[in-house]
């Protein structure tokens, strides 16, 4: 093990610089890849196209199912994650609905943790009951919870940490629990990304991702991937892929690779500077919690091997929430986050919005929850953003 600024046992990091610095030249010995932007790709006769139809040559013949700027994406995941094969997607939920729908069918049933990201929420809610499809939700932090929902589940459905709350899963021994049953094992790991949590190391089969996060890192993108064995992307391209056509652009593509070659070096950023305003946030006399896998004794801290930049932390009743929101200068607001710009999402705001559908209440999120991104900035800049909204909003 190199020095590794997280200390944790594991070290992705070096590995994942590793990864991404073994580029083969590509045509004309350019070092980055070229952006392929074509919708398709002819043959030279008969014989080329009737081989590569039977599978017998291989040669990308249509952009909605290959490109090769999207397969150096895919490539690039797939190792970084430890999977066989990847495949990119338009976003993130285009990455989850093509993986879900790929192994569940009518009359099956899914198991998932109740506080997933909201959109993946909105799928299992609103879409898949129309696909009688049936969706149990578990506190995923529970294991005998999980246990007693498995059996004669078709998939389970884990994001650790989940965006919000932040609690995690022992995702080793669920993924262990699955397998015995035969139950295909899904993980949004668009929080830790592959350099601070190796999901398919610990069992799990598929690995999804908001690409518009971390990956991208640039807030310039949005985009998704899967990763996992080569018999499981086969079954999403076979059953979903092409068909629901939800397929990654080769610019974005290319962005994206753009972004993963600095993927090693801002997550420690991220992760230094969210912790420093974690531990001051957590000091602080209008803070009431801080929730921040730092502080979580779960055993499924044990599979990350460093914190993201995201987090939520709940204020104390003599805070106006809009007021301190709106003071902040360096801390946006808006949704999404992985990105190098600091951003802060008031719970209250964001999660109301949707009628039925509200997983503040469902799921016991404090209406006081604030959530930050904290982004590249100079941390003691952020701070001191932080220090006076908060003086600002003290009623
Ligand atoms: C945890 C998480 N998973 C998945 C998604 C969906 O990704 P996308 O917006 O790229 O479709 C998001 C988006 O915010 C997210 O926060």
């Amino acid at each position: 093990m190199n020095e590794h600024p997280t200390g944790f046992d594991h070290d992705y990091l070096a590995e994942a610089a590793t990864v991404l610095a073994h580029d083969e030249p590509f045509p004309g010995g350019a070092v980055v890849p070229p952006i392929y932007q074509t919708s398709l790709f002819t043959f030279a006769n008969y014989a080329e196209m009737a081989d590569t139809f039977a599978g017998k040559r291989k040669q990308p013949i249509y952009s909605r199912g290959d490109n090769p700027t999207v397969m150096e994406f895919e490539a690039r995941v797939a190792a970084l994650e430890g999977a066989q094969a990847a495949r990119g997607f338009s976003s993130g939920m285009a990455a989850i609905s093509a993986t879900v729908l790929a192994f569940v069918g009518a009359g099956e049933r899914i198991v998932a943790v109740r506080n997933c990201y909201g959109d993946a929420y909105r799928l299992f809610e609103r879409l898949l009951p129309r696909l009688n499809i049936k969706v149990d939700y578990v506190d995923g932090s529970d294991p005998d919870a999980v246990a007693a929902a498995l059996p004669g589940a078709k998939l389970l459905y884990l994001e650790s940490p989940t965006s919000m709350m932040f609690e995690l899963q022992d995702i080793a021994h669920l993924a262990r629990l699955a397998k015995e049953q035969g139950i295909v094992t899904t993980i949004d790991n668009s929080w830790a990304s592959p350099v601070f949590q190796k999901p398919i190391s610990h069992g799990v089969d598929l690995v999804l991702h908001s690409a518009s996060k971390y990956l991208g890192g640039h807030s310039d993108t949005v985009a998704g991937v899967v990763a996992g064995s080569a018999a499981h992307i086969k079954q999403i391209n076979e059953q979903t892929y092409s068909y629901l056509g939800g397929k990654l652009s080769p610019f974005e593509a290319w962005l994206l690779l753009r972004g993963l070659r600095t993927l090693p070096l801002r997550l420690p950023h991220h992760m230094k500077s969210g912790l420093t305003i974690a531990e001051r946030l957590k000091a602080h006399a209008n803070v009431e919690r801080v929730n921040h896998p730092v502080y979580s004794n779960h055993p499924g801290k044990a599979t990350l091997a460093g914190y993201a930049g995201l987090f939520s932390f709940e204020v104390t009743d003599d805070i106006d929430i809009p007021v301190f929101v709106d003071a902040l200068k360096y801390f946006r607001i808006g949704v999404s986050w992985g990105g190098h710009e600091s951003l802060v999402v008031p719970a209250k705001a964001s999660l109301e919005q949707t009628p039925g559908l509200n997983s503040m209440a469902r799921f016991g999120v404090s209406p006081r929850t604030i959530r930050f991104n904290v982004g590249l900035e100079s941390v003691e800049d952020l701070w001191a953003d932080i220090a006076q909204a908060f003086e600002k909003a003290r009623k």
